[in-house]
């Protein structure tokens, strides 16, 4: 890959041609929010947060490659919009509980909602009951869980076996409303979030029993 020139935020930025822009940004010191994404796996496009302009079109920037002299924008009105309406999202019906759970301070949920500056909540849907269930030696809560499939990601690409995939969540579907007056990102994630929890690929159980001890399951 040939190096070229990019521009993050009116940064000249130095990366190959054909790197992620989210790859560049972070080499660089720049910050672009992104759940999903994971160094060293493949895109998982399922948070929709690191949305950025790239030569005045929107991209998903784990997902999109650097040209040169592309002009990235990392923040506009309309983006930190959209990002705030998928923190938003991602609280409905999450359990208000961050005073006596584990992950308090190691949180990335808390983390982003401080950082885009989630102070309200203008979206609901009825919840549903979500059982938590142990996978061998993985205790999964459908409660706690935002469906960024990072756990699908890495069992395929780190692992090399499809233990998890996507399985229907069931429940109310949203109110028509939201889909006309919500910014489009937020209301295309929500959507799938609130049909999906994470479950078992035929036979990952056995697969997750045998695995789990030899290989980090959550790498960054
Ligand atoms: S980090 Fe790009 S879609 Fe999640």
């Amino acid at each position: 890959m040939s190096e070229i020139t990019i521009n993050i935020d009116g940064k000249e930025v130095k990366t190959k041609e054909g790197e992620f822009l989210l790859n560049a940004a972070r080499a660089n010191d720049i910050f672009i929010p992104a759940i999903c994404y994971l160094t060293r796996c493949s895109p998982t496009l399922a948070c929709r947060i690191c949305l950025v302009e790239a030569d005045g079109k929107r991209v998903y920037s784990c997902n999109a490659k650097a040209k040169d002299g592309m002009n990235i924008t990392t923040k506009t009105p309309a983006i930190e919009a959209e990002r705030r309406a998928i923190m938003e999202v991602y609280d409905v019906n999450h359990p208000l509980q961050c005073g006596v759970c584990d992950q308090s301070g190691e949180c990335e949920l808390q983390n982003y909602n401080l950082e885009i500056g989630v102070d309200a909540q203008h979206y609901a849907v009825k919840d549903i009951k979500r059982e938590a269930r142990d996978w061998g030696h993985i205790h999964y809560d459908p409660g706690l869980c935002i469906v960024c499939e990072r756990c699908v990601t890495v069992c395929k690409d780190m692992i090399g076996d499809n233990s998890f995939k996507t399985v229907p969540r069931g429940g109310d579907a949203l109110e028509v409303e939201y889909k006309e007056n919500m910014p489009k990102d937020a209301y295309a994630m929500w959507n799938k979030l609130n049909k999906s929890l994470i479950g078992l690929t035929s036979g990952g159980e056995m697969l997750i029993v045998h695995r789990v001890e030899s290989v980090p399951l959550f790498v960054r």
